[in-house]
């Protein structure tokens, strides 16, 4: 059921429409609303969906660079540089039904922001490939503010003041930055023979090509250095925005503009937050991440 966030009193000026932000309430855990009859059902099934042993998923928080690495691991499959004609909202497992999950052909690429227990049982049983994305939490926050303001869906219209402290609490889709990687370190932890590959969306910036290559090494597909090399080059941030921002349906998008492909850049939220707001965010950060492992940079 369609659901409004509670309101977060966070400004002493707070209006309703600061605070609202529009969701679906899964016992407690949000997901985004999606155009499919059902929803709700077709999502508390999809534990019980059927794997392939070639599956592959591409999991990550929100706005940690999916689409991009979609349309990379979509390519290296197939082993061609060709632009993939199918968005990767049409393999979000979170945002179809298990008819449509049966009918996409093998090798499925798909991919997923939910937690690992939503997701069928059979993908662990039969050890399908993981691709995990992390990004650093600052730009994640400055990218899902824009998500969240651009897509009507949301009817969020808030201030950005505000919306960071909405993100640090976790009142959003998919809950909070911090617990969804504190969880994926636990299980990388807990499974470690598992095969996972983590991404780190900085280093796909700073050398996309080699972070390719290993992709294309985990994945145990064969593909030339040449090959790699065009397939970078169809996936970068200019090429992507130009030739698969026409498939976005501008309807969803506020003044029928579409926002998926907006900089594509590290350290733009130096252009958003403050230096008091970003000393804040250390400090939470400090203490929500103290046991953690995962070495994340701001800036490179
Ligand atoms: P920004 O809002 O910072 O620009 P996701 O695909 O997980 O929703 O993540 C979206 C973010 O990845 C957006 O970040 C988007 O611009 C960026 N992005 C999408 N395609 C990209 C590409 N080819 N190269 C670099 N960044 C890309």
């Amino acid at each position: 059921s369609d659901f409004i966030m509670p309101e977060i009193k966070l400004r002493a000026d707070n209006k309703d429409d600061d605070t609202h932000l529009r969701v679906v309430d899964i016992d407690g855990y949000y997901i985004p609303t999606f155009p499919i009859e059902d929803h709700e059902k077709h999502f508390r099934s999809m534990p019980g969906w059927k794997a392939r042993n070639d599956d592959v998923i591409i999991s990550a928080y929100p706005k940690a660079g999916t689409h991009w690495v979609w349309e990379v691991v979509s390519m290296l499959v197939r082993r061609k540089a060709e632009r993939i004609p199918e968005i990767k909202e049409m393999a979000m497992m979170e945002g179809i039904t298990e008819q449509i999950f049966e009918s996409l052909p093998s090798p499925r690429i798909m991919n997923t922001h939910v937690y690992f227990q939503y997701l069928p049982n059979d993908f662990f049983d039969k050890k399908c490939k993981i691709v995990y994305i992390i990004r650093n939490p600052k730009d994640i926050a400055v990218s899902f503010y824009n998500h969240h303001k651009k897509l009507l869906e949301y009817e969020f219209d808030g201030p950005w003041d505000n919306y960071l402290q909405r993100f640090i609490q976790g009142k959003t889709d998919y809950g909070s930055w911090f617990d969804y990687t504190l969880e994926m370190e636990r299980f990388m932890e807990s499974h470690p023979d598992y095969p996972i590959h983590v991404i780190y969306y900085e280093d796909m910036k700073e050398d996309s090509n080699t972070e390719i290559a290993k992709l294309a090494r985990f994945l145990g597909t064969e593909v030339s250095d040449e090959l790699i090399r065009n397939i970078d080059s169809l996936c970068q941030f200019d090429a992507m925005k130009k030739e698969k921002n026409v498939t976005e349906d501008v309807t969803e998008w506020r003044d029928n503009n579409p926002g998926m492909y907006r900089k594509g850049q590290v350290g733009d939220w130096k252009n958003w937050f403050t230096v008091a707001q970003s000393d804040m965010f250390d400090s939470i950060y400090q203490q929500k991440m103290a046991k953690s492992k995962t070495k994340i940079r701001f800036c490179i």
